[in-house]
Formats: structure tokens, C-alpha cells, sequence
């Protein structure tokens, strides 16, 4: 008899609805997985067999064969488990083929037929709600995270057995109800305040503006001046993601596996601030089984890179298109796999080896053929994709003493929020977030300069000798310094600092 089931293979972020076809017939018994199954998949037929029958049900003793249709998707992974199993049973008559009509399975069984976590759970419900699939079988513990999908009937599954009984109609599963609002959450502890960074005034602002509309810093000056503090302290200064950008966060999260047990959805920002040895893939995303990288993992947060000139050239090149794009693509064998890589870029680094050029106090060592090594290590192209420059100075014993605090994160949060709802106002009807994700047509729409601010760019690209994509990269920058100072037009001022963030100095 020939049973057919429903489940789904995840293409990067996206789900595709996989047919999983369970035959049975005479011969030698046996249990064949064909479809472009992987490893892991082909492992399925000896876990499914020990599940049925450690579940008080019968595995036929016959030839069967298990289809994974389409066959030009490479299915990856053990949450082909359940579907089979259950295909089985019903090519075993020991469930009614109604039972799984509009229904979808995942989930990896483990030998004694309890139900194991599997990765995606989020994009998979995403997709039955799109194919419109009323009902998802998951494992238990992900259930969760499929109901943060509107209009489902998420199941939640302990093991083999209680689905038996479900698809037998003796005992039905009841259908998970969340428990908890998510936006009742409390707000999360930061671990470090601007309050508590002693002066440095114009970096805190720096900061802010970046924030407010998503654009890219790099922090330059001597060791032990506060560019990791200040970097590290940019989650508690954040604006709130919407909704719509939790659940694109939440499912790369949910596909790399990294969602917590204790938070369905992802409601801050990420911060991710990988060390100088990642390798390229672990940065940019890739590998035999494709994983997100850290800057999908960055998606809609910060990626944080200390030290720049530390990492790999190769892989600091490997920034630059999805720093233009905010997705990634990724070439594999089977096609290309495409994730979504919005992040802000915040970088640190000392000017020089030795790290002193250029400090006031500490004479620098190094030779200028060495500084000027050392700064080639950052391309140039990279250099122009980054709109904030900014030199953090050491502070001085007095202001460092000092006990008077500085403006608390959460006040300048305030700010930063009021700047991107102009934004989000801005952009309501379409599909870009922040200023810095506006392409060459917006710009043109809605930085809209007066004459005084023609002049003053013009004189600036001439002395800066500016690329086309700095003057965009200045113009948005400007759009946002106005946002937060709560004006309509682009004005002088805010012109003039967009402008002073861009680098100057160069050996
Ligand atoms: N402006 C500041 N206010 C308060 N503490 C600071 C400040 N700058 C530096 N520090 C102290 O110095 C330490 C080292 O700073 P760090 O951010 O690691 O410097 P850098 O990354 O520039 O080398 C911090 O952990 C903090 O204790
Ligand atoms: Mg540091």
C-alpha cells in the first residue's frame, strides 16, 4: 500500500514542501530511502524501525520504500524521522490516510520513540501557513515557536506513541496554546551603560546616530580608550525591532539552531562580535550543510568586528557584497542558497601596531612604512562603506575620576526610537527599515538638499576626493542627523556633521 505525508526541506530560509511516499510491498524485508536523501536522512530508516517498535506498535516485516519528492531538493537532516514513521504506519494500516490530510510533520526520533528537537521549526510553520496547511505536527518542544505563527494548529509531540493514539482517534493531542504574551516580556539588563563611559561625548554621539538609522562606524584610536566599552554598550541604545523584523531574525536563529529553549521569538537585537580567527564561512556563512554565518546571525542588529586589521583580508573582503546587497548568497552544488544579512556595521581598531599614532601623550614606534601596512590591511572599498569615522581619544585622569554619570542608555534610546518611527513612517509601504537602507532612487527622493547644502557637498567631494557612493553614504547620514533633531528638510548643520564623520586622515 502506498502512503503519502507531508513535510517540508528548508532551502536557506525558506521551507519547500517535501512529499514523503511510504510503499510497502513483498519481498525481503527492508527499509529504502531514496529522493536525494543525505547521511543523516538514510540513518532515518534504522531509528524509525527501532521507534516503531520500542512504541508498542508493529513494524511491517515487508520490502519498504520511502520517496522524498521533489527529488532535485537535497533533504538534509533527521526531521524526516516522523514523517516516515508515521508513512509507515499508515502503509501498515495502522492509520487512516484521512488522518494526515492538510497536515504537516517534523520531528528526529530517537530509538525508544520519543520526539527530538530539530532546527527550523519557524520557517517550516511559516510555510504550511503560506500553502495553507492547517495543522503541524512538531516536536514538543519547538511548539512554541511554530505558534508564533498566526492560524495554525500547532501539535505538540512527546513521542511515537501519543501520535499513534492521535492518528488512531483514541487519544487526540490537544493543540498547543501559548502561555505567554511575548511583548509582556521585561525589558532585558544591559551589561554596560553610557552612563558609566566618563566622557567621550562625541563618540556617545557618534553612536547615537548610527543607531537612529542603521549606518556603519569605525572606531580608530589608542589602547585601553574605550572603543570596546563604547562598541559592546551600542544593545542597550538599540531601537526596538518590529514584529515583522523578530520573526525574520528569530527564523535564521531558528535555522542556525541557536534559538534559545526559553524564547520563542527573538525580540533584541542581535549583537554579534565574533573573534579575528573565525574563518571565512563561520564569518560569511557556507559549509558542507549551510549555515548561516555571523552576519546573518547579525541580521537586523550589530556585527561587531574589534581589532579589524586582525581578520583575514579574505575574509573582510567577503563583507563587502553583503554589506551593498544585506543578503548573502551562497554557491553550492545544488544552486545558490540566499540569507538575509541586514546588519550594522561597528569596527574598532588602534591606528597602528603599536597603537599610539597619533595619540597627544605616547610617543608611536612604529616606522611609517609599518603604520601604513597596517592600515592597507583594510581596503579601501571596505573603508568607503563605513559612513561613521570616528577617533576615540584617551581620556584624561580628571574626566575619568570624575563622579558626575553621563546620560543614561535608556534616555538616549528615547531619541534614537523617535528617530526611527520618522523612518518607519517614511518607509511604511515599502520594504526598507532605516535610512541606511535606502538605494539611489530614495536618496534622490528624499534627501533633498537647498542650495547652501549643494555647495557645501560639492566643496567637500572635491577636498575629500569623495566617491558617488560616499555622497550617497553622506546624504542618508545627513537624513538621519536631521530625523534626530526632529526637522523635515536636511538642514546646514546636519549636513556639515554627516560630513565630519567621513575619513580624513591618511598615510
Ligand atoms: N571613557 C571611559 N570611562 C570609563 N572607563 C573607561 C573609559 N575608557 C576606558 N575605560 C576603562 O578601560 C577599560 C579598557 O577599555 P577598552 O574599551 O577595552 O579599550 P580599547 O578597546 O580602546 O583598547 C574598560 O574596560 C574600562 O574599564
Ligand atoms: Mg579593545
Amino acid at each position: 500500500m502506498l502512503a503519502k505525508v507531508t513535510s517540508c526541506a528548508l532551502v536557506g530560509l525558506e521551507g519547500v514542501i517535501v512529499e514523503v511516499e511510504v510503499d510497502t510491498s513483498r519481498g525481503m524485508p527492508s527499509l529504502t530511502i531514496v529522493g536525494l536523501p543525505d547521511a543523516a536522512v538514510k540513518e532515518s530508516s534504522e531509528r524509525v524501525r527501532a521507534a516503531v517498535k520500542n512504541s508498542a506498535l508493529v513494524f511491517p516485516g515487508k520490502r519498504i520504500t520511502v520517496n522524498l519528492a521533489p527529488a532535485d531538493i537535497r533533504k538534509e537532516g533527521p526531521a524526516y524521522d516522523l514523517p516516515i514513521a508515521v508513512g509507515v504506519l499508515i502503509a501498515s494500516e495502522q492509520a487512516w490516510p484521512q488522518a494526515v490530510e492538510d497536515a504537516l510533520f517534523v520531528g528526529e526520533l530517537s530509538l525508544d520513540g520519543s520526539v527530538r528537537h530539530v532546527n527550523g521549526v519557524l520557517p517550516i510553520a511559516a510555510l504550511a501557513n503560506q500553502q495553507s496547511i492547517k495543522r503541524v505536527f512538531v516536536p514538543a518542544c519547538d511548539a512554541p515557536e511554530a505558534a508564533l505563527i498566526d492560524g495554525l494548529d500547532v501539535f505538540p509531540v512527546e513521542n511515537l506513541g501519543q501520535l499513534a493514539a492521535h492518528l488512531q482517534g483514541l487519544r487526540s493531542i490537544p493543540p498547543y496554546e501559548p502561555d505567554l504574551d511575548p511583548s509582556s516580556l521585561p525589558h532585558p539588563q544591559y551589561a554596560a551603560d553610557f552612563a558609566e563611559i566618563k566622557g567621550q561625548e562625541h563618540v556617545k554621539r557618534a553612536l547615537e546616530v548610527a543607531a537612529a538609522g542603521g549606518h556603519n562606524v569605525l572606531l580608530s584610536g589608542p589602547p585601553g580608550a574605550g572603543k570596546t566599552l563604547l562598541a559592546r554598550s551600542m544593545p542597550s541604545i538599540l531601537p526596538l525591532m518590529t514584529i515583522e523584523e523578530a520573526l525574520e531574525v528569530t527564523k535564521v536563529y531558528s535555522i542556525a539552531g541557536l534559538l534559545p529553549s526559553d524564547t520563542p521569538l527573538i525580540r533584541h537585537r542581535p549583537f554579534r562580535a565574533p573573534h579575528h580567527t573565525i574563518s571565512h564561512a563561520g564569518l560569511v556563512g557556507g559549509g558542507s550543510w549551510p549555515r548561516p554565518g555571523e552576519i546573518s546571525l547579525a541580521h537586523r542588529g550589530v556585527l561587531f568586528l574589534d581589532e579589524l586589521p586582525e581578520f583575514g583580508t579574505r575574509t573582510l573582503e567577503g563583507l563587502r557584497q553583503p554589506l551593498e546587497d544585506h543578503k548573502v548568497s551562497i554557491a553550492r552544488a545544488t544552486g545558490t542558497l540566499t540569507f538575509p544579512s541586514n546588519f550594522m556595521f561597528v569596527a574598532a581598531m588602534n591606528p597602528c601596531p603599536c597603537g599610539y599614532y597619533g595619540d597627544p601623550v605616547r610617543e608611536c614606534t612604529c616606522s611609517m612604512s609599518t603604520i601604513s601596512r597596517y592600515q592597507k590591511r583594510i581596503s579601501g572599498p571596505l573603508l568607503d562603506r563605513i559612513d561613521i569615522h570616528i577617533e576615540v581619544p584617551r581620556v584624561d585622569y580628571d574626566k575619568l575620576t570624575a563622579e558626575r554619570l553621563g546620560e543614561p542608555s535608556q534616555a538616549i534610546q528615547t531619541r534614537v526610537e523617535a528617530a526611527r518611527e520618522k523612518q518607519r513612517q517614511r518607509f511604511e509601504d515599502t520594504p526598507l527599515s532605516s535610512n541606511a537602507d535606502m538605494g539611489p532612487g530614495e536618496v534622490r527622493k528624499i534627501c533633498q538638499l537647498d542650495e547652501t547644502g549643494r555647495g557645501l557637498v560639492r566643496a567637500a567631494m572635491q577636498q575629500l576626493q569623495m566617491s558617488a557612493r560616499a555622497f550617497h553614504r553622506i546624504l542618508k547620514l545627513a537624513r538621519t542627523i536631521a530625523d534626530l533633531a526632529g526637522s523635515e528638510g536636511i538642514e546646514t548643520a546636519h549636513l556639515a556633521e554627516a560630513i565630519q564623520y567621513r575619513p580624513r586622515r591618511t598615510i
